[in-house]
């Protein structure tokens, strides 16, 4: 059932109760209206716009959520039709004195998003416009399109952006925080091909910005926290169209050797090849092994159809329990690893989906048995507790990463090289088990952070738990926290954009 906007009329007394402007944190000047009436904002918004009330099927849909691990509350869903749909839905809930939260892809787990106990959400989706430019180097992106919508889009003109690997995730969500994807070698970050972008700020204003503005360092590692991004004109490349991938399935007894050689310089004293991504998984298969979980190693390669063996051949000299060879492209690339749209990652099954993420130099072969041995503890087999968790290890290559300065942008770890982090996917059933996940992550996380041989946490803020502090999301560097916090002031005083790994 679609409420749109002249319809919604009837709904308005109930909600405004329940959404009452005293439960909201005031801001210092001014007061608040103590009702709310949406016709009001309906009337301000484009004839495509929509506003869903709780109870229709539209709510429901537009608020479901990957993890239901502390999820943001929202008591009115605005869909905004237009880029000034999103400037009249900040004015509105600002003038109501409501929080707001931008959604779009609905994969932020972070726990810090369950401190929105009301408010409108404003969920992105129909911002969704690619628009290449004549050139072909650029296109202009919309703020509320998924990664495989846009993949699909170029694709079909022979083009193709950095974007992040999983087909159901959001195109800027990832960009906001950085963003890791398949072409990150090649190019950088996802955030690292932006050109410029508009952006709604916190007092409502609707701007362009580019490297011309001090806001276009932030918005690039800590984004969430400044604006609604509507739209941004990101370079786009020519197609790289095919790729190879050996999936090897290895015994936990394994977990040293797979490590040691996952080390490995790759003839070029320790950068990947561009052309060259390897990620692994843990977790549990019982056709592979019955008992524990197992270690799934992908080594994917571009621009041929069967892997280099020079790369593969060490592993296959451990003795895999089994191994498969596929080729294809890029559009590939997401069900081989499992992350399509018909794989789990991309369904909203009501679990919790907390992950406890550590980026490393390299890895600890005596680190990984002892985080191992944690992991196969809990995930016994398929129906326990954790029986779908899953550890993940992702090493991209990094070329295109390194080659921005450190300072670049406000994404702090590019001196990094595998991102780390165990999924610890469960069932919800109340807060003793919430701090038992909690307790485990984090003691699985800091046994890892022990064994690197780093002086302080660094952990990607999009796959953030959300008990880490601003030092852990943005770097703990003085003068990142300085800018981060100077810019705050400067553009949202108030902290409206608060919910996601808030920097202060
Ligand atoms: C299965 C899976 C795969 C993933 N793969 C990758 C990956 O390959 N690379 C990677 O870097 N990350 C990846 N992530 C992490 C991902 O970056 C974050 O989960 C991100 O928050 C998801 O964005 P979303 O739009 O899907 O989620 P949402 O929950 O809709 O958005 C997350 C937050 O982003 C902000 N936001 C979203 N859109 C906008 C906008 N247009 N303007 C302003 N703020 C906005 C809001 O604060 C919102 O709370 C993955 C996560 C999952 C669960
Ligand atoms: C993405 O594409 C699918 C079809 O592949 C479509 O159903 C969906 O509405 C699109 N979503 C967005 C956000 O563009
Ligand atoms: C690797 O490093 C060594 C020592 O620094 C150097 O001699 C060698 O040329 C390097 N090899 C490559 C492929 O860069
Ligand atoms: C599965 O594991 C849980 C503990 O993780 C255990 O309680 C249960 O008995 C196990 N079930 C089977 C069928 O082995
Ligand atoms: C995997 O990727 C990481 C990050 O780029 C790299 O350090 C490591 O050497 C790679 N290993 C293999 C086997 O490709
Ligand atoms: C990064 O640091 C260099 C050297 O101090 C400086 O010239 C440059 O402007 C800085 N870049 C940014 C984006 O702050
Ligand atoms: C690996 O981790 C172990 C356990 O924390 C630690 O003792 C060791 O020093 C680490 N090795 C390196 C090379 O950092």
């Amino acid at each position: 059932m679609r409420q749109f906007k002249l319809e919604v009329a009837a709904l308005l007394a109930a909600w405004a109760s329940a959404a009452a402007c005293l439960d909201v944190p005031q801001s210092s000047q001014g007061t608040c209206p103590n009702n709310v009436n949406a016709k009001q904002l309906g009337n301000k918004l484009s004839n495509t716009a929509e506003i869903y009330f709780p109870g229709s099927a539209g709510f429901a849909a537009a608020i479901a959520r990957w993890s239901a691990l502390d999820p943001p509350v929202a008591s009115i869903v605005v869909v905004p039709g237009t880029e000034n749909d999103v400037v009249e839905t900040v004015k509105f809930a600002n003038q109501k004195c409501l929080p707001f939260l931008a959604t779009n892809g609905a994969h932020g787990s972070i726990t810090t998003l369950g401190k929105m106990t009301h408010g409108v959400e404003i969920y992105l989706t129909q911002l969704d416009c690619v628009e290449i430019a004549s050139n072909g180097q650029t296109a202009k992106i919309g703020g509320g399109i998924l990664a495989k919508n846009l993949t699909d889009v170029l694709w079909a003109q022979g083009k193709q952006a950095v974007t992040g690997t999983c087909e159901c995730v959001g195109y800027l969500g990832p960009g906001l925080g950085g963003g890791h994807g398949w072409l990150q070698g090649h190019y950088g970050l996802v955030s690292d091909q932006y050109v410029s972008m508009n952006v709604v700020l916190a007092d409502g204003t609707l701007t362009t910005i580019d490297e011309n503005s001090d806001l276009w360092w932030a918005m690039r590692g800590a984004g969430h926290n400044f604006g609604i991004v509507t739209s941004v004109t990101s370079k786009i490349y020519d197609l790289v169209p095919n790729y190879a991938i050996e999936t090897l399935i290895f015994s936990g007894d394994n977990v040293e050797a797979v490590y040691e050689i996952a080390n490995d310089n790759w003839l070029t004293n320790g950068t990947m090849p561009v052309d060259l991504n390897n990620w692994s998984y843990w977790y549990f298969d019982p056709t592979s092994d019955p008992d524990k979980p197992v270690i799934a190693f992908y080594i994917i390669q571009e621009g041929v159809n069967i892997v280099d063996p020079v790369y593969t051949e060490p592993f296959y000299n451990i003795g895999p329990i089994s191994s498969q060879a596929q080729s294809g492209t890029y559009l590939d690339l997401a069900a081989w690893t499992g992350i399509s749209l018909a794989d789990p990652p991309c369904q909203k099954t009501g679990e919790a989906n907390p992950r406890f993420p550590i980026y490393l130099k390299s890895y600890n072969a005596t680190a990984q048995r002892q985080v191992y041995d944690i992991f196969s503890s809990l995930v016994t087999n398929s129906s326990g507790p954790f029986g779908s968790a899953l550890f993940m290890f992702e090493g991209y290559s990094q070329q295109g990463v390194k080659a921005f300065p450190d300072n670049a942008t406000a994404f702090a770890y590019r001196s990094d090289n595998l991102l780390v982090a165990p999924l610890l996917t469960y069932k919800l059933d109340g807060p003793e088990l919430d701090a038992y996940v909690a307790q485990v992550g984090n003691q699985i996380r800091q046994i890892l952070y022990e064994g690197s041989g780093d002086s302080s946490l660094h952990a990607y803020v999009n796959y953030a738990y959300g008990d880490e502090t601003p030092l852990v999301w943005y770097g703990s560097e003085e003068w990142r926290q300085d800018r981060l916090q100077t810019l705050k002031k400067k553009y949202d005083p108030n902290a409206r954009f608060s919910y996601y790994a808030p920097v202060a």
